[in-house]
């Protein structure tokens, strides 16, 4: 039986470990890995490494089937061809474009490859995917994805009607549990165990339910804890995406990369920033400003509303600017599915009609949606190889491996989406290399493996706890994350420029100087939300910090990153990754590493950068 487990598995007997004359009681637990965060990444990385015989745990900060990956709505890419002529190459070729030529095409190719078994394989696994009259798997249009390179559009994408997500999450999670995967829910992961050669060796979490500190030594620790959406006030993501294991890592002094692409998607609901699936735009909806037009003519006048998400939020976003917005404030689009079958919402988008009823008051089958670009996705994260294995720059080596811990899904850059991610190619990406996490361990680890007895692993995190939980200043944890809330989303928003960079990053400092005078009030171990939200605020400082840097820091526009005082991608200085290590005190250090050109396959023809239009 899988087990769901109370702190107790596998027998471990508590220990004891005093710090700040406060007694924590310490339980150990020996896994050949452990995978931290239950969405569609560590779902089916846990899966496939419990498939392999490696005694496999889940530590997740909430229950599986809530994690962000719920929220997905329009599907998961892959060439089926159920729908129409397709092939891997038109949708590399489409994902390479869409990245702003910053993707690593090796990458990309493995995970458009891929793409197909992993589909065949979901399907096998049980999920509910809608059908054609046929009986093949649904396929509709989402932006940027084409046919022949660019000249038709295909229809790429797998989709559960608007709730493929949450048809991906439960599947998952029940073949883990058929697995004998062990899960650890609502505990929250402090930090990285790393000895001194640089090995990670384990993680340090707390049980929310029962006060414990959990020492989890593990041959492979694998980063699955999403995107870090929460940084930004408006945002799609759920606000348990705080990017906790992006901290982990920049507390274990490893960077971060290519943070500086944030997507903006084009239609979050005005106000309260839920997600209305671009699958609506895939069954025929379209965006129009206060005077009806159908403005995406102008600006790509091929792909128009199907054009990718950085150009349709930043056209939304002109709109808007040049006194073209909806509404008394002229400060928002509208999106049409009035004119589409109700048969086609009824059975296709359900879910949108009921999130633009509750959060927006509207009948979709009568009115308008109102719309905004809103954060979504985080293209940067813990840079990878395409073995998902942890890279660094170390000694003049950009491809330095740290060995025993990985990342997958949100919170990784391998990078497959460069400086733009393609609709549906998300919940692709945490199939794809949850997945060929899965194989690589299988590959490197012998399960049951003798773990290295560290007996003092782990105290630095107990102490920062510890220090966290009593502080005693003036500043409540809201208030500074308010501040960092803003900074984001008026400085590093969908245009940019040096002036209001550097405003934001004063700004940031300054949040950074009120760390010292934090206070958490609640002092309990047992559910305790202030010190949860304190230390989630702690996560996402460090990513702001780093994601704001690197942004002032890169003088071009490519992708989502969109400069006006540097309007053009320039390829001879700035085809790079961005690396940035962000101190706790907030100091920062960049550096950059190569992009590959180069396809995995000798014989896979590789695209070379030219001119993005749509
Ligand atoms: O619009 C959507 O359904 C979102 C999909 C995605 O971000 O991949």
């Amino acid at each position: 039986m899988a087990e769901a487990s109370s702190g107790k598995s596998n027998g471990a007997a508590p220990g004891t470990v005093n710090v700040g004359g406060r007694a924590y009681t310490v339980i150990d637990h020996e896994y050949d890995v452990v995978v931290v965060g239950a969405g569609g990444a560590g779902l089916r990385a846990t899966l496939g490494m419990a498939e392999k015989g490696l005694k496999t745990a889940c530590v997740t900060k909430v229950f599986p089937t809530r994690s962000h990956t719920v929220a997905a709505q329009g599907g998961i890419s892959a060439s089926l061809g159920n729908m129409g002529p397709d092939d891997w190459r038109w949708h590399m070729y489409d994902t390479v474009k869409g990245s702003d030529w910053l993707g690593d095409q090796d990458a990309i190719e493995y995970m458009v490859r891929e793409a197909i078994p992993a589909i065949v394989e979901l399907e096998h696994y049980g999920v509910p995917f809608s059908r054609t009259p046929e009986g093949k798997i649904y396929q509709r249009p989402f932006g940027g994805m084409t046919t022949e390179f660019g000249k038709g559009i295909a229809q790429r994408t797998c989709a559960a009607a608007d709730r493929t997500g949450h048809a991906i999450l439960h599947t998952l999670y029940q073949q883990s549990l058929k697995h004998h995967a062990e899960f650890f829910i609502e505990y929250f992961a402090l930090d990285l165990i790393m000895d001194e050669e640089g090995v990670c060796r384990g993680v340090m979490a707390w049980n929310l339910d029962d006060g414990t500190i959990h020492r989890f030594r593990a041959h492979m620790v694998v980063l699955a804890t999403g995107g870090y959406g929460r940084v930004y006030f408006t945002a799609t993501s759920a606000h348990t995406c705080t990017g906790d294991g992006g901290a982990m890592a920049m507390r274990a002094g490893l960077p971060i990369q290519d943070m500086e692409f944030i997507q903006f998607h084009p239609t979050g609901v005005y106000g309260a920033g839920c997600l209305i699936t671009e699958g609506v735009r895939g069954e025929g909806g379209y965006v129009t400003n206060a005077s009806g037009e159908r403005f995406m003519e102008r600006y790509a006048p091929s792909a128009k509303d199907l054009a990718s998400r950085d150009v349709v939020s930043r056209s939304m976003t002109i709109e808007i600017r040049e006194g073209r917005g909806c509404g008394p404030n002229k400060d928002y689009i509208e999106l049409h599915v009035e004119h589409l079958d109700p048969k086609v919402i009824h059975e296709r988008l359900p879910g949108i009609a009921e999130t633009a009823r509750i959060f927006a008051g509207v009948d979709v089958t009568r009115q308008p949606i109102p719309i905004l670009p809103t954060c979504h996705y985080n293209m940067g994260g813990i840079p990878t190889n395409v073995h998902c294995e942890v890279v660094t720059v170390k000694d003049g080596d950009p491809n330095h491996v740290i060995p025993g811990l990985m990342a997958v899904g949100e919170a990784a850059c391998v990078s497959v989406h460069g400086a733009n991610r393609l609709g549906s190619n998300s919940l692709l990406d945490l199939v794809v290399f949850g997945r060929a996490a899965a194989i690589r361990a299988g590959k490197v680890l012998t399960p049951g493996e003798a773990h290295r007895q560290m007996p003092r692993a782990g105290e630095a995190a107990i102490a920062r706890l510890d220090r966290l939980r009593h502080s005693s200043g003036g500043t409540g944890t809201a208030q500074l994350r308010i501040e960092m809330q803003r900074t984001m989303q008026n400085d590093c928003a969908v245009f940019r420029t040096q002036q209001s960079l550097d405003e934001g990053c004063a700004k940031m400092d300054k949040v950074f100087t009120g760390i010292a005078d934090i206070r958490v009030k609640d002092r309990s171990m047992i559910w305790n939300s202030d010190l949860v939200e304190t230390l989630e605020f702690e996560n996402l400082v460090v990513q702001a910090q780093g994601t704001i840097r690197s942004a002032a820091n890169r003088k071009e526009s490519r992708g989502a990153h969109a400069r006006e005082d540097y309007p053009d991608r320039d390829d001879k200085e700035w085809m790079k990754h961005t690396v940035v290590w962000v101190e706790e005190n907030g100091k920062t250090r960049i550096d950059y590493r190569p992009v590959n050109l180069q396809p995995m396959s000798n014989d896979v023809q590789s695209f070379p950068p030219k001119a993005r239009v749509y």
